[in-house]
């Protein structure tokens, strides 16, 4: 691997106090190309802009997708890599999907662990810090033909995150708009799910609301995601969350709270939700928590859901009440070591 090191590096004058998440950048970033077939020499150089034509594929086609997942340093400095292997994995079921390359799983952790270790100094420490990291590929060959790229990128940038979206959120539940279909990308991590998120959530924003869930695109019956995060329902003590599909990202926190729910001894039902239940167990009083799980939140509860012309509010609970935030506890001492890691997750 060719490593380029900054010759201007911002990280002096980095506040861990006072940064915003996702516009700070680590000082540099990973790169692969791949043509001819191949992927190329692994590179890490200065984070910066690349040059690119707008004829590129990946901004004219959409041939793109990403991961999320996150480092975190422990009161000593060590550093821990979180189920990377997951992500590694799920990038080449995105691009398998998009039909672009696979990237070698030994150049994403290579790269990987390369990036952290020579940019841990941006890892911030503390609770609920960490930093959250970005592997993207995307198509780069310039030509306006519609067909499969030739020419890809894989690339990795990280930027400085404290737990953001924590207070409690309103969510509108759609009856109209849909972010996946039989058949469709919806359990790809592909950049244009996330494009195609953006309007009906502004919809939903003029309407005072935070989010929106995910609801199938035929008849609106059944919760699918909510936001940006896979979605749990408590009714009662047990737990649902819609099962992974074609049209579900199988979120890595989702598969982790999942885990860490059974080992709790909390009843789980993997399977359809439906939004007629949902709203029938708030109207009983057994709807206890509603909430969404992804890597960059962990854990965002909802205060309120918009179904229709009403607004069911739902209770603020405790730590010690909600199984949302004790899940997220579980987790997050997971993964700042502060509890045994009994699954093997940290890395
Ligand atoms: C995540 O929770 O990892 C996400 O996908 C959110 C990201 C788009 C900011």
């Amino acid at each position: 691997m060719i490593i380029q090191k900054s010759t201007s590096p911002r990280i002096s004058s980095f506040d861990p106090e006072n940064f915003s998440f996702g516009d700070t950048f680590i000082d540099h970033m990973f790169i692969c190309e791949y043509d001819n077939e191949k992927w190329g020499e692994p590179r890490i150089v200065p984070y910066g802009p690349i040059g690119f034509s707008p004829a590129m594929m990946g901004v004219n086609y959409g041939q793109a997708c990403f991961e999320g997942m996150k480092a975190y340093k422990d009161e000593n400095d060590d550093v821990f890599l979180f189920r990377p292997e997951k992500n590694a994995k799920r990038i080449n079921k995105s691009a398998s999907r998009l039909a672009m390359p696979e990237v070698p799983e030994e150049i994403f952790m290579k790269g990987l662990q390369t990036l952290i270790d020579l940019d841990r100094d941006w890892i911030p420490k503390g609770e609920g810090m960490s930093l959250y990291i970005r592997p993207v590929i995307f198509a780069t060959e310039e030509v306006l033909k519609a067909r499969i790229s030739n020419k890809y990128m894989f690339a990795i940038v990280a930027t400085p995150a404290k737990s953001y979206y924590s207070a409690p959120v309103s969510v509108k539940i759609s009856d109209h708009y849909s972010r996946a279909a039989n058949g469709g990308v919806g359990s790809a991590k592909a950049a244009g799910n996330y494009a195609a998120s953006f309007y009906p959530t502004k919809l939903a924003n003029d309407e005072g609301f935070d989010q929106v869930i995910w609801t199938d695109d035929t008849a609106h019956e059944y919760f699918e995601e909510s936001g940006t995060m896979n979605v749990f329902v408590r009714i009662n003590d047990t737990i649902y969350t819609p099962k992974t599909s074609e049209k579900i990202l199988d979120g890595v926190t989702r598969d982790s709270f999942l885990k860490l729910a059974d080992k709790k001894g909390i009843k789980v039902i993997v399977g359809d939700v439906k939004v007629k239940d949902v709203v029938e167990a708030f109207d009983n009083g057994t709807l206890k928590e509603v909430w969404g799980v992804g890597t960059a939140v962990v854990t965002s509860v909802f205060k309120a859901l918009g179904y229709q012309d009403r607004l069911l509010n739902l209770p603020i609970l405790s730590e010690t009440e909600s199984f949302a935030l004790s899940l997220k506890k579980d987790l997050t001492d997971i993964q700042t070591n502060k509890a045994e890691d009994t699954f093997g997750w940290r890395m």
